[in-house]
Formats: structure tokens, C-alpha cells, sequence
């Protein structure tokens, strides 16, 4: 059987292959460019941008957990500016494309700014609108936790922007289809999901928690059963292709979320395991395709056997 056809398309985005980095654990590049075929890579995805830099939480805010991790890293980033500057064309020369993430610290009009400046850049391949971190304090509850609020934010984004919009989801709610309609009804072209969950861990001898911020952010495999559902959710009631994350290690865990109904997948927290992990998915889709003798990867999305 000849090559098996790993593209996908998200809005008018054409990747070659549908493994790209999870936001945030890929920083911009640039630690991994020695390390890494970044060119093979389906897409890179920023560490999220806000509009001023932030400095991020207080250490510690991270840890281990099992089979996972928790952070609580705050959107620590230089700001919109400093990041065109200088991260931009470090993200460049990974000849990948470049989506671009991007959160509201304290107005959500403020994802219209950061969208605004965005459009001019010709190489940011897509926008993905970060309306899922549970760790800005700023914030009493999450855009993403509220149907009208994600419609409000996304409709504001999609008036000013030509670019593709991917919207980011959290895991902390009730129905994640609510929230994932929303999205879609508001002119979203893709939804990626999952955030992390919140999570807490405690220092029993010290009584204290592990982390400074006290609760944080929980990833890694740990998630995944959590995340392959809500994919599985969400596929049954919208039509905008979806990007699936969560505790994905190897091609088997990617494979799970193609059959629930993703579209294309992200890879996070195990990038702090192996950095070179994306590259060997990408080679171990391909390889089941072959074997299972499947042309095209959309063959498998959402083929489920249930
Ligand atoms: C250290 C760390 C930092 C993260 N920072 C961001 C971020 O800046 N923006 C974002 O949208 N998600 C962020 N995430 C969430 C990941 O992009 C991803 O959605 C989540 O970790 C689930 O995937 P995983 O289990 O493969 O890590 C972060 C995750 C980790 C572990």
C-alpha cells in the first residue's frame, strides 16, 4: 500500500500530518529546535500570549502527580509586542505552521486587541483563543465555563479577524458540548479540548500544598480517559472539526482520539519525557494506517465501533 494521507484541514489551515504541540509545552520553539524535527510537525502552538507580559505565578508551580503532572504556571509571557519581536521569528524557522494562543488577563475585549495585531502577520497560520486556563487569579471563573460568555468572546473575535479561530475548552464543566456549540455557533472553526483539569496535591509531612497557588492544572496521561470522552461527547453534536488533547504519549494514545472524533491531535505534557515524541507519532499513525490498510486518516475520525 503507498503512503497513507495524514493531512487534515482545520478552517483554511492545510496541515501536512495532524500531530501538532499542546500550548504551553513547546514553549516558542526555540529550546527544542536542536532537538526536534520541528519541520515535520502538523503545527506548533505558542505558549499563550497575553496583551502586557506576565511574570506568572509564584514557585513552586509545578509537580508531579500519577501518571500526570500539575502546574500552575499563570501565563507566564512576554506580552503581544515583545512576542512578535522576538519569539515570532524564533517560531519561524521551525518551517512549521504557527498557531498562535492567545488569553484575556482581565477584559475579555482584550482578546479582540491581541487578535487585532495578530491579523497582520501573515505567517501566523491560526488563532487558538485560550478562554480555559485555570490558573489567572484575576479571573473568578473561566469563559469557558459559560455558554453565553464563549459565544460573546468568539462572535467579538470572528468580526475582526480573517485568520482560523480555534477555540480552547475546559475540561471543568458540566457538558462540554454547551460550551463546544457555543463555540461553533459563534463562527469558530475548531475546538481544541482538553485544558488541563484543576487539581490539588498536598505535602503531607509539611501540610502543605505542593503547589504555591494551592490548586493547578492537571495533565498527562492521567487525563486521557477524561478527555477521549469529552472528545466523544462533543463529535456527536458539532460539525467543526475538533483537536484532541490530553495524556497522549504514543500513536495508540492518538489513535484513541481519531476513532472518538478528532481531527487532529495535541501533544503536551509528554514533550517534557521525550521531545522528539511528536515525530514519533506522526510515524506510528502512519504505520497503522498502512496496516490497517486506510488511505486517508479522516477514514478513522470518529469511526468508533459503539
Ligand atoms: C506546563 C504546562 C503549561 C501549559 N500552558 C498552557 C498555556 O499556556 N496555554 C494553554 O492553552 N494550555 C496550556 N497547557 C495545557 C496544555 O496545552 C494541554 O491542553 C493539557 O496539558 C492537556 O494535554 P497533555 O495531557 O498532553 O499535557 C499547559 C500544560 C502544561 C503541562
Amino acid at each position: 500500500m503507498k503512503n497513507p494521507d495524514l493531512s487534515v484541514k482545520i478552517g483554511k489551515l492545510k496541515l501536512k500530518n495532524p500531530v501538532m504541540v499542546a500550548s504551553g509545552t513547546f514553549g516558542y520553539a526555540e529550546e527544542f529546535s536542536g532537538l526536534v524535527g520541528l519541520h515535520k510537525l502538523g503545527a506548533v502552538v505558542s505558549k499563550t500570549i497575553t496583551l502586557k507580559g506576565r511574570p506568572g505565578n509564584t514557585l513552586p508551580r509545578t509537580c508531579e502527580t500519577p501518571a500526570g503532572m500539575l502546574n500552575s504556571i499563570g501565563l507566564e509571557n512576554p506580552g503581544i509586542n515583545k512576542f512578535i519581536k522576538e519569539k515570532l521569528p524564533v517560531l519561524r524557522r521551525a518551517k512549521a505552521p504557527i498557531i498562535v494562543s492567545i488569553a484575556s488577563e482581565n477584559d475579555p475585549q482584550e482578546f479582540v486587541v491581541l487578535a487585532n495585531e495578530l491579523e497582520k502577520i501573515r505567517d501566523v497560520a491560526a488563532i487558538e483563543l485560550n478562554i480555559s486556563c485555570p490558573n489567572v487569579k484575576t479571573q473568578k471563573s473561566l469563559i469557558s465555563q459559560d455558554p453565553e460568555a464563549t459565544f460573546q468572546v468568539v462572535k467579538a473575535v470572528r468580526k475582526v479577524s480573517t485568520k482560523t479561530l480555534i477555540t480552547k475548552l475546559s475540561p471543568n464543566v458540566t457538558d462540554i458540548t454547551q460550551i463546544a456549540l457555543a463555540a461553533q455557533n459563534a463562527g469558530s472553526d475548531a475546538v481544541s479540548l482538553i485544558n488541563t483539569l484543576l487539581g490539588m496535591s498536598i505535602d503531607v509531612k509539611a501540610r502543605k500544598p505542593k503547589i504555591a497557588s494551592i490548586t493547578a492544572g492537571l495533565s498527562g496521561p492521567a487525563i486521557r480517559p477524561i478527555a477521549v470522552r469529552m472528545v466523544w461527547e462533543a463529535f456527536q453534536k458539532i460539525k467543526i472539526p475538533i483537536i484532541g488533547m490530553g495524556g497522549i504519549i504514543d500513536a495508540s494514545s492518538a489513535l484513541e482520539f481519531f476513532l472518538a472524533g478528532a481531527s487532529a491531535v495535541a501533544v503536551g505534557t509528554a514533550n517534557f519525557i521525550d521531545p522528539k515524541i511528536s515525530n514519533t507519532i506522526i510515524e506510528g499513525i502512519r504505520s497503522y494506517l498502512k496496516e490497517n490498510r486506510v488511505s486517508h486518516l479522516e477514514d478513522i475520525v470518529g469511526a468508533l465501533k459503539a
